[in-house]
């Protein structure tokens, strides 16, 4: 056999044997690549006589061209074996049901806040906001808080390193610092509520030192006591979703309304869970009065032209009331299990009309 037939044989050969690509391409370098076999064996027609290459060249071109397409052929059908492998192994059941479906949940007291936007938003309220960090006249001294006052001492505050001769910031202890902002800045009447965090150095089973109010204020004129119950009553038998709510207004004091009262709810225990509107026993569910004439004036409007009225909930326990969760706790840790079970799914928005859960 000359050596151009056993080279043939053998190129052919490791060709037919290259399992997969890699293989294959390592046998198309051995023979074809610059320092390959066949390639060498091209180079040596340039020392051929004439006469010689007139034989020798058309064997080593067909020698090379059979070579080459055997590598082409080859590399055809291992590429087509491992399009058929991937198609196989990735194939998807498009029949079975989606399994990363999206599982972000908006958390209750979210949820409560667009309930109540969307109860208070039917009766011509719209939703104001606040900083978090405010400072001594918003949060206490517009409000009626005389510097010194004992109610100051009330609400445990966090209060910030002082600045130079000013007095220090605080993180807001409750929702009601907005109410002054609000009158600032808009002339009555004036129809808002203020979801938002608020901060107290407490905690223990039931209070956290950040948690979340409600606030509600409403400026206008002839505003007087039978429209803060209408109101509140209304909100209450809404946001339970009761056709009934037997409520009673005990007189409170806060400095910055007057009169003040709690509003207090009959409720029932129905085993393990708390039926809100009737029964035997009352329970407290918010803060609220007539807003105080020094606060009034303190935001630049005259109390003998305008009144109104204010109220204050804590959402975190009104929530855990609606939705039956027994412990304030894990509303902040954050936890995917209690999220899941618990929380809503955010593309169900809140309406009075559509159903608010
Ligand atoms: N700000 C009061 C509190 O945090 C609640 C309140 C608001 C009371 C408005 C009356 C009017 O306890």
């Amino acid at each position: 056999m000359s050596e151009i037939e056993t080279i043939e044989k053998e190129a052919l050969g490791a060709i037919e044997q290259a399992g997969d690509l890699a293989a294959l391409d390592a046998v198309r370098v051995a023979e074809l690549g610059k320092k390959g076999r066949v390639s060498c064996l091209m180079k040596t027609l340039g020392g051929m006589s004439p006469e010689e290459r007139q034989t020798m060249g058309p064997k080593l071109n067909g020698l090379r061209n059979r070579v080459q397409e055997a590598v082409e052929a080859r590399k055809a059908e291992l590429e087509e074996a491992e399009l058929e492998k991937r198609l196989q192994t990735e194939r998807i059941d498009m029949t079975l049901p989606p399994r990363a479906v999206p599982e972000g949940r908006l958390h209750p007291v979210m949820q409560v806040f667009e309930e109540m936007a969307a109860i208070f938003g039917d009766m011509g309220f719209t939703v104001a906001e606040g900083p978090d960090i405010e400072d001594d006249w918003h949060n206490f001294t517009a409000l009626n808080f005389p510097e010194g006052h004992p109610a100051r001492e009330t609400h445990d505050t966090f209060f910030f390193h002082p600045q130079q001769g000013a007095a220090p910031k605080v993180l807001r202890t409750h929702t009601s610092p907005v109410q002054v902002r609000v009158m600032e800045a808009q002339k009555p009447p004036i129809r808002i509520i203020v979801p938002g965090r608020v901060y107290r150095n407490d905690w223990d089973a039931t209070h956290t030192p950040m948690f979340h109010q409600v606030e509600g204020l409403v400026i206008d004129k002839n505003i007087h006591m039978g429209h803060l119950k209408g109101c509140l009553i209304d909100f209450v038998k809404e946001f339970f979703e009761v056709a009934n709510v037997e409520a009673r207004f005990r007189p409170h004091f806060f400095p910055f309304t007057e009169p003040s009262a709690e509003m207090d709810v009959k409720y029932r225990k129905v085993g393990e869970s708390i039926e809100i509107g009737e029964g035997d026993s009352w329970m407290e569910i918010l803060g609220s009065g007539m807003v105080h004439p020094n606060v009034l004036r303190n935001c630049g409007i005259d109390p003998d032209e305008y009144q109104g009225f204010a109220f204050g909930m804590g959402v975190d326990r009104l929530a855990m009331l609606k939705y039956g969760m027994p412990d304030l706790r894990p509303y902040f840790e954050a936890d995917a299990g209690w999220t899941r079970h618990y929380g809503f799914r955010p593309w169900l928005s809140p309406s009075v009309a559509g159903g608010l859960s």
